[in-house]
């Protein structure tokens, strides 16, 4: 499988045949990888419904016929147009052919811009039997630990522009809580005020955990 950075907090996940969306904002993102109207999708997954976050996934799920996966209170606004949804609260899995995705809790806040106020989450993601954690926006808190117990994480998508959400220091600590195999980092550079140093943050973390990072230019493709 192929893990591509779309930017921001956008993955596409792959196959070649199943493509699972994340976070796929694209039309406002200064930094997208890809335009709305040209993304394959068989299942698009949210984080939490901010507008960098929830971005073009009606459209997208309109054109392809993706099952939107969000928390429950957000999927009864995109199911309400005409998209189907699936929709979990926090600890819920949701099973497809290509794998499962769960809701884990992250501590951040939203409203939609339709207004629907939802609890934002991280997802924990087994894609063709790879492991990916998808932290979403949260600050450092310590229960990042028990996400990952019992399994390996092969990756974990880390937010290291700070403002929104934890920074570069903080998301170190994150990094040693998840324990991943590799960690990339996301939610960064692409407004001033998240820019930070993602090398920097390579460095500290290859220094102090037993995680390798890697830095993803939007556009890049990883395969754990
Ligand atoms: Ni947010
Ligand atoms: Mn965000």
């Amino acid at each position: 499988m192929e893990l591509r950075f779309l930017g921001h907090a956008a993955f596409a996940l792959s196959d070649g045949e199943t493509t699972v969306l994340i976070d796929p904002f694209l039309t406002h993102n200064p930094r997208a990888a890809a335009s709305a109207d040209e993304v394959e999708a068989t299942t698009i997954l949210l984080t939490h419904g901010h507008a960098d976050h929830l971005g073009d996934t009606v459209a997208i799920a309109k054109r392809t016929g993706a099952t939107v996966v969000a928390i429950v209170e957000l999927a009864n606004e995109i199911g309400a147009q005409d998209v189907d949804v699936r929709d979990p609260n926090l600890g819920g899995t949701v099973t497809f052919d290509w794998g499962w995705a769960k809701l884990v809790p992250a501590w951040h806040t939203a409203v939609s811009p339709s207004g629907t106020a939802h609890t934002p989450a991280g997802l924990l993601i087994e894609f063709k039997g790879t492991t990916i954690y998808h932290v979403g926006d949260t600050c450092l808190f310590s229960d990042l630990q028990l996400v990952g117990r019992g399994r390996e994480i092969d990756v974990a998508l880390v937010p290291i522009g700070g403002h929104y959400t934890m920074d570069r220091h903080d998301a170190v600590d994150a990094a040693r809580l998840i324990g991943a195999k590799t960690v990339v980092p996301i939610h960064y550079d692409t407004f001033p005020p998240i820019e930070t140093d993602a090398q920097a943050y390579k460095a500290d973390v290859e220094a102090q955990t037993s995680s390798r990072v890697v830095v993803l230019a939007p556009g890049e493709t990883l395969s754990p």
